[in-house]
C-alpha cells in the first residue's frame, strides 16, 4: 500500500520527515521535493499540463502554478482530459482548525482553490477537521468546534462563491452517507498498512488510528447527497492540498475501486517557508515565526524586518560584492508567492541576487506587498457575519446555481443523446416510472435526480430529464435558467474587470 519500504524509511528517518502531522527538513535545512515526489509516487506538473489547463479554462495560470509552488499531482492530467471533453468535477480541500487565526501559509491552498473554482467553474467542499485537531492536540473538542467556525470566516474571506461552496466541520456534519463511506474505507485498510502510511504506534490513541477515513471520505461525492446525489461515481474529485496531506489520499486512492468510487485526483503544493527560514511549515506556537491575517501593518513591518531569514550578505559591502543567496532568502521566497507581477519579480531576483539591491530594500518591497493584502483580507473577513457563514454551512442547499453553471454542458449532453437516439421517441413509460421510483427510494431530490450535474449521464437519466423538461414547460424553464446564467456571468465579468482595473492601478502606483 505504501510506496516506501521499511528499509528506506529507516534509512531516511535521519533526514527529512514529512507526514500530515510532522514536517521537518533534512540535515541541510531544506525539503527535498524531488525526493518526496519519488517516495510518495506522485508526478511533477509540467509546462504542457499547465498550458492545457490554461487552454481549457481560457484563464491564465495562477502564479502558484506558473511558479511551480503547486508542483506535483496525481491524475490531474486525467481530470483535465475529461474536462476538455465537457465533463465537470468537484473540488475538495480542508483545514485542521487548531489556531484562532490563520497565517499566510494557511491562505495558500485556499487562494489556489478559489482560483481553481473560478477557472473551472466547479463546486467545492471544504472540510474542517475539528475532530482531527481534538485527537492530536491538547485541546477540548468544544474549542476545536469553535475554532472551526472562526477559521471558516477567514476561509470565506478568500472569496468563495457561497452558492457553490459547502463548508462543513466533521463533528457537526457527520451524517449517514458520510459515515457509510467511512466504514467502507476503514474496512479496506489494515492496522499494519495504517502504520506504514501514517507511522501510528502502540501509543497512538484509537481515535487517531481511526481518523484517516474521515479525511478520505469527502473524496467521494455521495458524502454530499444534497449537492451531488447518491451515486458514488456521479462526479470525479480534485483535491488541492499541501504535499504533507498526500498520505491520506494515497490511502484513499488505494481503496477507491474497492468501494466503487473514482480515485480522487490531487494537485499538491510545496510548503510555505517559515519567516525564520525554510525548515518546513510555520509553527502556530511561535507567533514570531509567522505573519497572521490578524496582524497590523506595524506588526507585519516589525516581523519582516526583525525575523525574516535573509540570504543577503552580512554587511552592505558583502551584499554588494556577492549578492544574496535566493535559495534560502525568505523575503524572496514570499514574494514568489504573493507578488503577482512576473516582470517585477524577475527584476527583483536579478537585482537582489547580484547585490544591486540590499536586504532592507527587498524587505520593504515585501512589506508593501503583504500589508495591503492582509488589510484587504481583514476587511473581507469583517463582512463574513454569522448569517453569511450559515449559507456556506447549510447542508440542505439545493444546487440551483450548479444547474446554471452546468447548463451548457447539460444541453450538449442532451444534444448528443438525441443524436444517438436518432429522434423518434419510443419512450418506455413504465421503465421511466420505475427509475424515478428507484431514485426516490435512494433519497435523491427533484433537483438531484440521483446524479450530479456535470457528471457523465446514463441513458436512463437523460431520458427522464428530457421528458421532464418537455413536460414542465421547457422553453420557459430553460429561458429563465439561461437568463440567470447570463446575469451571473455578466456580474462575474464586471467584477473581474473591476478587479483587474484596480490591480493595474495599484501596479502603476507602485512603480
Ligand atoms: N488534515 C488537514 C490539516 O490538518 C485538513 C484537511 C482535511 C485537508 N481534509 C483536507 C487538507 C483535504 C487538504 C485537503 O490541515
Amino acid at each position: 500500500m505504501t510506496t516506501t519500504t521499511k528499509g528506506e524509511e529507516e534509512e531516511e528517518s535521519s533526514e527529512q520527515v514529512v507526514t500530515p502531522w510532522d514536517v521537518s527538513a533534512g540535515a541541510d535545512g531544506k525539503i527535498d521535493y524531488a525526493k518526496l515526489v519519488r517516495e510518495f509516487g506522485c508526478s511533477e506538473i509540467d509546462e504542457n499540463l499547465i498550458e492545457r489547463i490554461e487552454r481549457c479554462t481560457k484563464t491564465k495560470a495562477h502564479p502558484f502554478l506558473r511558479r511551480g509552488l503547486f508542483f506535483a499531482h496525481r491524475e490531474l492530467d486525467e481530470i483535465v482530459s475529461a474536462y476538455e471533453k465537457g465533463e465537470k468535477f468537484y473540488l475538495y480541500t480542508g483545514r485542521g482548525p487548531s489556531s484562532e487565526s490563520l497565517h499566510l501559509g494557511h491562505l495558500v491552498p485556499f487562494q489556489f482553490t478559489k482560483w481553481l473554482q473560478d477557472a473551472f467553474k466547479v463546486p467545492l467542499v471544504i472540510q474542517l477537521t475539528d475532530d482531527e485537531k481534538f485527537l492530536w492536540k491538547d485541546l477540548q473538542l468544544e474549542d476545536c468546534r469553535r475554532l472551526a467556525r472562526e477559521n471558516a470566516k477567514d476561509i470565506a474571506a478568500c472569496g468563495f462563491n457561497p452558492e457553490t461552496t459547502f463548508i462543513f466541520a466533521d463533528a457537526s456534519y457527520m451524517c449517514s452517507s458520510f459515515y457509510v463511506n467511512m466504514v467502507k474505507i476503514a474496512k479496506c485498510v489494515t492496522f499494519n498498512q495504517a502504520k506504514g502510511i501514517f507511522g501510528f504506534t502502540g501509543d497512538s490513541n484509537i481515535g487517531q488510528i481511526g481518523f484517516p477515513p474521515v479525511q478520505a471520505a469527502p473524496s467521494f461525492p455521495d458524502c454530499f447527497p444534497h449537492m451531488f446525489g447518491m451515486n458514488k461515481k456521479s462526479l470525479k474529485c480534485l483535491i488541492p492540498c499541501a504535499i504533507d496531506q498526500d498520505p491520506y489520499f494515497r490511502m484513499t486512492r488505494d481503496v477507491s475501486h474497492r468501494i466503487g468510487g473514482y480515485k480522487p485526483a490531487l494537485v499538491e503544493s510545496r510548503f510555505f517557508p517559515a519567516l525564520k527560514g525554510e525548515s518546513g511549515k510555520m509553527s502556530a506556537s511561535d507567533p514570531t515565526s509567522a505573519i497572521y491575517v490578524t496582524d497590523t501593518a506595524k506588526e507585519i513591518k516589525n516581523k519582516i524586518n526583525k525575523h525574516a531569514f535573509s540570504g543577503g550578505g552580512a554587511t552592505i559591502e558583502e551584499q554588494r560584492e556577492n549578492g544574496a543567496n535566493l535559495e534560502v532568502d525568505v523575503p524572496w521566497k514570499w514574494l514568489n508567492f504573493f507578488l503577482e507581477d512576473d516582470e517585477k519579480l524577475k527584476e527583483i531576483g536579478e537585482k537582489y541576487g547580484s547585490g544591486e539591491m540590499l536586504t532592507g530594500e527587498i524587505k520593504q518591497i515585501l512589506v508593501d506587498v503583504l500589508t495591503p493584502m492582509v488589510e484587504e483580507h481583514q476587511k473581507r473577513r469583517a463582512l463574513v457575519t454569522d448569517e453569511v457563514l450559515d449559507v456556506y454551512f447549510n447542508p440542505t442547499k439545493t444546487p440551483k446555481v450548479f444547474l446554471d453553471l452546468f447548463r451548457e454542458y447539460e444541453e450538449m449532453e442532451f444534444g448528443k443523446w438525441e443524436k444517438k437516439k436518432g429522434g423518434g421517441d419510443s419512450e418506455n413509460d413504465d421503465l421511466c416510472a420505475a427509475l424515478e421510483e428507484k431514485m426516490k427510494l435512494e433519497g435523491a431530490t427533484e433537483n438531484e435526480e440521483g446524479c450530479a450535474i456535470g457528471a457523465p449521464k446514463s441513458e436512463d437519466w437523460l431520458r427522464i430529464r428530457k421528458e421532464r423538461m418537455q413536460r414542465d414547460a421547457p422553453t420557459e424553464g430553460s429561458k429563465s435558467a439561461l437568463k440567470k446564467a447570463a446575469k451571473i456571468k455578466a456580474a462575474a465579468e464586471k467584477k473581474a474587470a473591476e478587479k483587474a482595473a484596480k490591480a493595474a492601478a495599484r501596479g502603476e502606483a507602485a512603480t
